[in-house]
């Protein structure tokens, strides 16, 4: 298995172009499914999420065209998807095993096939992650779910009914599900405590260039007109918040300077507000957002994750390594998953001091220095977190597992090593 090789100790300066958002993506492919015609996605990420994600809809019977483009003179990619007549209705266990966000096939093929069957998730590193508030959205959406054989088989007698939902809780998942099945259904919906990420709205965007009516984008209440079909659009993926605040922190972390290209402020003004309260010039500039941390003295901050657009929790690992360089204590406080500091046993192996409390929260204390070591990591952010701590240790940090930062950011070594980081991946048959 591959491994990322990092000495650390250099300061990264330059320039980083962030590639188009994999959780943006995710279920702008599912909307695919909600039209015969094509719907053609620009500026998306070559990531091995996306590739599962095709691999699926390849057999729900998706014709996938691919072709390599670019954005502002950086290499990106555009898909396109049509699905005539799905051929299958069916995510299998393999598939949604390997990736969660397999269960936004649900809603659209629910609304436009009145059935579909999915394998149920089940847990994750990160914690239970339950599917209960999409179930129930499709079931006041008028759908029959039934649950067996680790299978949720969902039905609906013709045409989806509007409903007004309010959700128990803010989910990202439910809510692009909820969305994707509201679209096609018959008369109104409301989606109240609907979740608010930019990765939604960019949902929204596609769904009312495909011909649907829906109201109150970037809000928490989602207003659906139903239609009785929809069509092709031509759609360009959001840039991916969370890769930019990685390499946000990147900069900080190495108090180098880093501009991330095509980033957008709008989707990232929490944790950008944490790094300069942190004591890191942030600015807006034509092309995206600054981070520089030349010449300077970070102090600690508390942090807490929250559904947008508070702290994403997809940055809280991230941002608890910097914190390891920052003078005086923070506290981390994670709410929004359960069992989301498992790159802490392993930022204790490169020196970091670190006490964590109960499943909820963690006190982060400066180190004068982290020394390299070999880790691993359970999940993707969490394996960036540990790339971070090697960039500013001393010696060789090698993070094991690195099919984990496969699944999310794209071309990490190259881009890291274009700023000055001494990165190399290590193929398996290049071991010794
Ligand atoms: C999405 C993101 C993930 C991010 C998360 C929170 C994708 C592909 N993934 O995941 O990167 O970390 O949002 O911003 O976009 N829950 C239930 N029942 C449900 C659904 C969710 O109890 O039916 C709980 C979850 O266990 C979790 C919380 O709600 O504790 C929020 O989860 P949710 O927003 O649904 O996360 P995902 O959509 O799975």
């Amino acid at each position: 298995m591959d491994k990322i090789k990092i000495r650390g100790g250099k300061k990264l300066e330059g320039k980083i172009f962030i590639s188009g958002a994999k959780n943006a993506a995710l279920p702008l492919i599912c909307a695919s499914l909600l039209t015969k015609d094509t719907v053609t996605l620009t500026n998306m990420p070559r990531l091995a999420d996306i590739k599962a994600m095709n691999a699926l809809m390849t057999q729900l019977g998706t014709q996938i065209d691919v072709f390599d483009d670019f954005v502002d003179g950086h290499p990106t990619q555009t898909y396109s998807y049509r699905t005539p007549q799905a051929v299958s209705l069916t995510a299998p266990y393999d598939l949604v095993r390997k990736m969660r966000a397999s269960y936004y096939v649900l809603g659209p093929l629910l609304a436009r096939y009145g059935r579909c069957e999915l394998s149920l998730p089940g847990g994750c590193a990160i914690g239970a992650r339950p599917m209960d508030i999409h179930l129930s959205a499709m079931e006041q959406l008028g759908a029959k779910i039934e649950i067996k054989n680790g299978y949720i088989y969902a039905t609906a007698e013709g045409r989806l009914k509007g409903a007004h939902i309010i959700f128990p809780m803010v989910s990202v998942g439910a809510t692009c599900n909820a969305l994707m099945a509201a679209v096609l259904a018959e008369g109104n919906t409301i989606l109240e405590n609907a979740a608010r990420e930019p990765e939604i709205g960019d949902l929204a965007q596609l769904l009312n260039d495909m011909g649907a009516k829906i109201e109150g984008i970037g809000t928490a209440v989602l207003k659906i007109e139903g239609v009785k079909e929809l069509y092709g659009a031509v759609h360009k993926v959001i840039a991916d918040r969370i890769e930019a605040g990685s390499y946000a922190v990147a900069a900080a972390i190495t108090r180098g300077k880093i501009e991330l290209l095509n980033a957008v402020p709008e989707t990232l003004r929490r944790p950008m507000q944490v790094l300069r309260d942190m004591g890191v010039r942030v600015s807006e500039t034509d092309n995206g957002i600054l981070v520089d941390a030349e010449g300077c003295r970070l102090t600690g901050k508390d942090i807490m994750t929250e559904p947008f657009p508070g702290f994403p929790t997809d940055l809280q690992a991230q941002f608890l390594a910097l914190m390891l360089t920052a003078e005086g204590a923070s506290m981390v406080t994670e709410t929004i998953f359960e069992n989301r500091f498992m790159h802490v046993p392993e930022l204790l192996r490169m020196g970091a001091n670190i006490n964590v409390h109960g499943h909820a929260s963690a006190i982060v204390r400066g180190v004068e220095k982290l020394s390299g070591a070999p880790v691993m990591a359970t999940d993707l952010r969490a394996s960036f977190a540990l790339i971070l701590a090697g960039l500013v240790a001393e010696g060789e940090t090698i993070v094991n597992r690195v099919y984990h930062l496969d699944r999310g950011y794209e071309r990490l070594e190259e881009k890291l090593r274009s700023v000055g980081a001494d990165i190399e991946r290590l193929h398996e048959s290049d071991e010794e």
